[in-house]
Order: structure tokens, then sequence, then C-alpha cells
């Protein structure tokens, strides 16, 4: 049976890698990582919506958002039990992760000619969770329940705030992007 309790401590868990992919829309932008270089297909790299800034920006926001949830889970979370626990470098590697699952996620669509922007839905929600799951491994796995839950949690709502951020696009019609 899955609670309330494990739905929290899921979300809780994957906390940081969310804040790290939100960061680049806010403090993104300058040099891009590929350096505007294109791979063999003659298509970008990774186009120029993956920036150095954006890439800084949500390792550092990710790490701090772990660093305050350790503190907060030794100082108040405790007694609510392990499933709370958390660390400095866990809040890093899933950080790192999401960013690395989207930039691989960019890869991707470049070579089957998305332009950068344009969506690939379920990939583009998906890309920095596995990311994340996968960099978490070596410091604190989730539990086959976790994953699922984080999973169906996150594809429809980011799903949803991108059918909202397109519909008030709509509106701002001529200012790409
Ligand atoms: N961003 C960034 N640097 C990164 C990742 C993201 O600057 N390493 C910024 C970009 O401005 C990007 C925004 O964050 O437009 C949202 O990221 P995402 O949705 O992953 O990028 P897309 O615009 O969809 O680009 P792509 O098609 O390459 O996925
Ligand atoms: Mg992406």
């Amino acid at each position: 049976m899955i609670t309330i309790l494990d739905i929290a401590a899921a979300m809780w868990w994957i906390f940081p890698a969310y804040c790290a992919n939100a960061a680049p829309v806010i403090f993104g932008g300058g040099q891009p990582m590929d350096f505007g270089k294109k791979f063999s297909d003659g298509k970008p790299l990774l186009g120029a919506h993956k920036t150095f800034r954006g890439f800084a920006a949500g390792l550092i926001i990710g790490t701090l958002v772990g660093l305050v949830q350790t503190i907060l889970y030794e100082q108040y979370l405790l007694e609510y039990g392990t499933q709370f626990q958390y660390s400095v470098i866990l809040g890093f590697v899933l950080s790192l992760g999401a960013l690395t699952g989207d930039i691989i996620e960019s890869f991707i669509k470049r070579r089957i000619n998305r332009e950068p922007g344009k969506s690939l839905p379920v990939a583009d929600q998906i890309d920095f969770i596995l990311g994340a799951f996968l960099f978490s491994i070596p410091v604190s796995p989730p539990s086959i329940v976790w994953a699922v839950i984080v999973l169906l949690i996150t594809i429809p709502t980011h799903l949803l705030t991108n059918l909202g951020a397109a519909l008030l696009n709509m509106k701002n019609k001529g200012k790409d992007r």
C-alpha cells in the first residue's frame, strides 16, 4: 500500500532535481555548451538552449536545496523517520544527473530534427528524472516504489505546466521564446 508518507518522501527525495531543472529557465543564457558546433549529421550538437550558465545555476541551486533539506532533516524531520534522510552529496548527484539527462535529451532531439525549444512530449518530462535516478545510484538510489511515484507525478504535472506556458505564449505571439 502506498501512503501519503511514501509520496511525500519520494517527492522530498527528488526535489533538488526539480530545482536543478528549473534554475536554467531563470538563470540560463550566454555561451552554449556545444560552442555552436555541429554534429557529423550537420545539425547542432546540443543547440543554443544548453548553456554553461544554465548548467552552473542548476548545479549550484540544486546542491544548495539539498543542503537545506539536510539541515531540515536533522533539525525537524528526524522524528518522522529515516525516509526523509538527506545529504548534500545526494543533492549534488541528483542535480548533476538532472542536468546531464536534459543535455542527453537535447542531443537526441537535435538528431531527430527537433529545434531547440520544440517539445518532445514525455522525453522532455522524464529526461531530468531518469538522469537523476541514474546518478543517485552510488549515493542513495530510489526504491522501485519511489521511482514509480516520482514518474507518475512528474509526467502529468510537467505536461500541464508546458500546456499552460504554451497557452500564455499564444497570447504573446511574435515574442518567440
Ligand atoms: N537552459 C540553459 N542551460 C541548460 C539547460 C537549460 O540555459 N544547461 C535554459 C534554456 O534557456 C532553455 C531553458 O533553460 O530554453 C529550458 O530548458 P529545456 O526545456 O531543457 O530546453 P529547451 O528550450 O526545450 O531546449 P531543447 O530543445 O534543447 O531541449
Ligand atoms: Mg529538455
